[in-house]
């Protein structure tokens, strides 16, 4: 029988797709690591989840932050079973206008960020044998949209990285999936200062995404998911 998936790595954990992640996790009993930069929020997270999540504090573009978490739930908290790359952020605007200090933000964050954590936890799954690896990428990882210039190199860079990382990490039994959505209706499109580039009414409900993670984890080892694209009818990827 396949070992239990008990133990879950979620980054970003604290808003949108990261939220619903670990409250439907931590609800089923499972035990949840929460990464986020906000204390504030994480305190809310864990007060709405309870006891299963164990809140962390860290911007995952600090990788020698990353790493202290890491190795703090490897020694003191029964390691990860599951790591979940979904920290992420994005701006809408044309690359020539784009600030550099932005461009580099989102490279640092989506695509680095997603580096140091899976960098830091590998090792540990490869001692064990075991573990899953599901990386929240974007349907931007899998074509070009105008707007999202920088949020695209990050996005690809997340699928190319997940392509190679899955193909090492077969023989060792973990398995590495991406997951890459359109719209989504979360807190990182903002009416005012980052609005959504599509219609907002038709988005993926972030609730879709988890039961797309449950059904990823549901699937036994030897089976590869390698990407699943999703987006709303009203838009082609
Ligand atoms: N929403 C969409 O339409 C959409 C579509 C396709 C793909 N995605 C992808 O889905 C993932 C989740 O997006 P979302 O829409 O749920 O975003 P969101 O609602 O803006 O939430 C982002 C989460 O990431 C955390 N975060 C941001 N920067 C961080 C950092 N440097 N270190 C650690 N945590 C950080 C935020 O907390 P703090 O700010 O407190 O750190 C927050 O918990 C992202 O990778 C995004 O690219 C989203």
């Amino acid at each position: 029988m396949e070992a239990e998936l008990n133990n879950i790595l979620v980054t970003g954990a604290t808003r949108g797709v990261g939220e619903a992640l670990s409250l439907r996790f931590a609800g089923q009993g499972r035990k949840v690591f929460a990464l986020a930069r906000t204390s504030e929020q994480l305190d809310s997270l864990v007060e709405r989840g309870g006891s299963n999540i164990l809140p962390f504090a860290v911007d995952i573009s600090d990788r020698d932050a990353v790493g202290v978490a890491v190795n703090e739930i490897e020694s003191a908290h029964g390691g990860i079973d599951v790591l979940i790359n979904n920290a992420g952020i994005v701006q809408n605007i044309n690359f020539a206008e784009q600030s550099f200090d932005m461009m580099e933000r989102i490279i640092d964050v989506n695509l680095k960020g997603t580096l140091y954590c899976t960098r830091h936890t590998v090792p540990f799954m490869i001692q064990r044998k075991r573990g899953r690896i599901i990386n929240i990428s974007s349907v931007a990882g899998v074509r070009g949209i105008p707007g999202q210039a920088a949020y695209c190199a990050s996005k690809h860079g997340m699928n190319g990285f997940a392509d190679a990382l899955a193909q090492e990490l077969m023989p060792h039994g973990i398995v590495v999936s991406s997951i890459c959505p359109g719209g989504i209706d979360t807190p990182l499109w903002d009416k005012e200062k980052n609005p959504y580039p599509g219609d907002i009414e038709k988005v993926i409900k972030p609730g879709e995404i988890v039961d797309m993670v449950e059904f990823l984890l549901k699937q036994p080892s030897g089976t590869m998911y390698k990407r699943i694209v999703v987006f709303p009818t009203n838009e082609w990827h």
